[in-house]
């Protein structure tokens, strides 16, 4: 599976802005959840930045990308308790993969809502796939009033998580990352599966 991201794939691991950008991320993490032991659900996981900081505390983590470039830096990481799938999330997908027969304690995705075509359903799709009080970060630019073309506002998240059911929902903005294009904030928004949806 090719997408427009393999291009980046070659120089991903080496540009120290996705280092930033996956060690914040890490690090609010383990202020929000002990992840000791958790199945995790990296969607969107590219070179694996974040799962491969992930990948000595948990369980395991199931690492999904479209993009084959950044899958195969991923392999070549050999993470002992980590499994790549190259392919977009679908309901087929979930379906036929076996990867997929046990839900998750955590899902995370890092900078990667804000450029799927239709987040909301995808946020559907990565809802059924937590188990009940499993937890959903995600990570991503943060559109304050949703008209600057990238990222997300607040208010479009909180919107889906209430839409798709999830409970403690907590929407911030708790880091910076400084770029040739200014200084960028980044939305964390957390949600927990809620078991009466
Ligand atoms: C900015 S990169 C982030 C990669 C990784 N999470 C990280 O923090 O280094 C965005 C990633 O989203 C992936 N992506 C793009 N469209 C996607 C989609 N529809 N579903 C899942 N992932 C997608 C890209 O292949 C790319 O690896």
């Amino acid at each position: 599976m090719s997408n427009e991201w393999d291009e980046y794939a070659n120089n991903w691991d080496t540009d120290p802005t996705v280092e930033k950008y996956a060690n914040n991320a890490f690090s609010e993490l383990l202020q929000l959840i002990n992840i000791d032991g958790l199945s995790v659900l990296d969607f969107g996981c590219g070179t694996g930045a974040l799962t491969k900081l992930m990948s000595p505390r948990v369980g395991n983590v199931v690492a999904i990308d479209p993009s084959t470039e950044m899958i195969k830096r991923l392999d070549k990481k050999e993470l002992y308790n980590v499994s790549t799938i190259s392919d977009y999330l679908s309901h087929d997908v979930i379906g036929y993969r076996p990867e997929f027969e046990n839900k998750f304690d955590l899902i995370v995705a890092s900078s990667v809502c804000s450029f799927l075509p239709d987040y909301e359903s995808t946020l559907t799709l990565l809802r059924s796939l937590l188990k009940t009080d499993g937890v959903f970060v995600q990570w991503d630019w943060f559109d304050e009033d949703g008209t600057q073309g990238m990222g997300l506002s607040k208010e479009r998240v909180e919107r889906a998580f209430e839409a798709n059911g999830f409970k403690n929902i907590n929407i911030t903005v708790p880091f910076v990352m400084n770029s040739s294009k200014g200084t960028m904030p980044v939305l964390m928004a957390v949600g927990k599966a809620d078991n009466i949806f």
